[in-house]
């Protein structure tokens, strides 16, 4: 019987291969459990004066990740420990597969947790809501879900706007629903014409926007939104030293977004990298966040908003 034997140096760049696949693996898996917060300060002269220094915890696409031994207490303390006077949700708090169970438990958990600092909470929808709410094949889940908000005070916002008051002055808190069709995988389709003002009307004074793709920045800055708070793109999942975020969940390469800060005609948008991943569940160089913002008064144009 004739038997092929691999020479051993055939061997050496399997088994580097291997080893570098499984050290791949394991920091993904290390930096998925560990949560950053990245801090903002947002400037304005737009910004009422008794708004100074308010405090914006906001997170998104959280996919049903959890941080902490029981899933979400080191979420909750991180939020906690930012003493936020709002809490903002941009959407994706679940993973939603047809006929497939959901994991709901992290934001009940969650939600139950942040219900606890007794500020107003508000959450837009993301992809993934809007999926569990307009599609068949979810069964109860968007019932579930929006009982579970309703339940602990997390307010569901679909194109909807709320108004802050402090000492007699007003800021605005709105929630965009991007509509399924504009998400596309591997590119951007058009936003229709006027469609932000559409469904919000017109901006009212200084406002702050959630819009789970950040893709369509320049028609949220062109409304007139001071500050934009956008996810979706789970910071480019790998992200490259020099050249960004590698891919979207969508499957774009190398997006002229993928996380961070951003400025446009006096507006700013902040793109958070999420806290949880689906599908691809890759984070390289690319941490889970929470965002804290503080806003700030600007008695003279400051730069960074309109
Ligand atoms: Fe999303």
């Amino acid at each position: 019987m004739k038997r092929s034997w691999l020479p051993p140096s055939a061997l050496i760049p399997a088994a580097l291969g291997t080893a570098a696949a499984a050290g791949i693996l394991a920091r993904s898996a290390y930096e998925r459990n560990h949560l950053t917060v990245t801090r903002e300060e947002i400037v304005s002269e737009r910004l009422p004066e008794a708004f100074d220094g308010f405090r914006i915890a906001f997170l998104s696409d959280l996919h049903g990740n959890g941080f902490g031994d029981d899933r979400c207490s080191a979420l909750a303390a991180a939020v906690r420990d930012a003493h936020p006077d709002l809490i903002l949700c941009g959407g994706d708090s679940l993973i939603v597969k047809k006929g497939k169970t959901s994991r709901i438990s992290v934001a009940a958990a969650l939600w139950e947790q942040l219900a606890q600092l007794r500020v107003p909470m508000y959450h837009g929808l993301g992809n993934h809501e809007i999926r569990m709410r307009d599609e068949d094949g979810y069964g109860d889940l968007w019932e579930a879900y929006s009982q579970l908000c309703r339940d602990h005070g997390m307010e569901l916002l679909d194109n909807d706007t709320v108004k802050l008051t402090k000492e007699g002055r007003s800021v605005y808190i709105a929630a965009l629903t991007v509509p399924k069709e504009l998400y596309r995988s591997f590119g951007k389709a058009p936003m229709p014409d006027g469609y932000v003002g559409g469904a919000l009307g017109p901006c009212r004074g200084f406002t702050v926007l959630m819009a789970h793709s950040p893709l369509y920045f320049d028609e949220y800055a062109a409304w007139g939104a001071d500050l934009c708070l956008t996810g979706h793109f789970h910071g480019g999942t790998v992200r490259v030293p020099g050249l960004g975020g590698l891919m979207t969940p969508n499957y774009m390469f190398f997006p002229q977004y993928d996380r961070g800060r951003y400025e446009k005609n006096g507006s700013v948008m902040l793109l958070s990298a999420g806290l949880g991943t689906h599908s691809i569940d890759l984070r390289l160089n690319d941490p889970p966040e929470l965002i804290v913002i503080t806003l700030r008064h600007s008695d003279g144009p400051a730069g960074g908003t309109r």
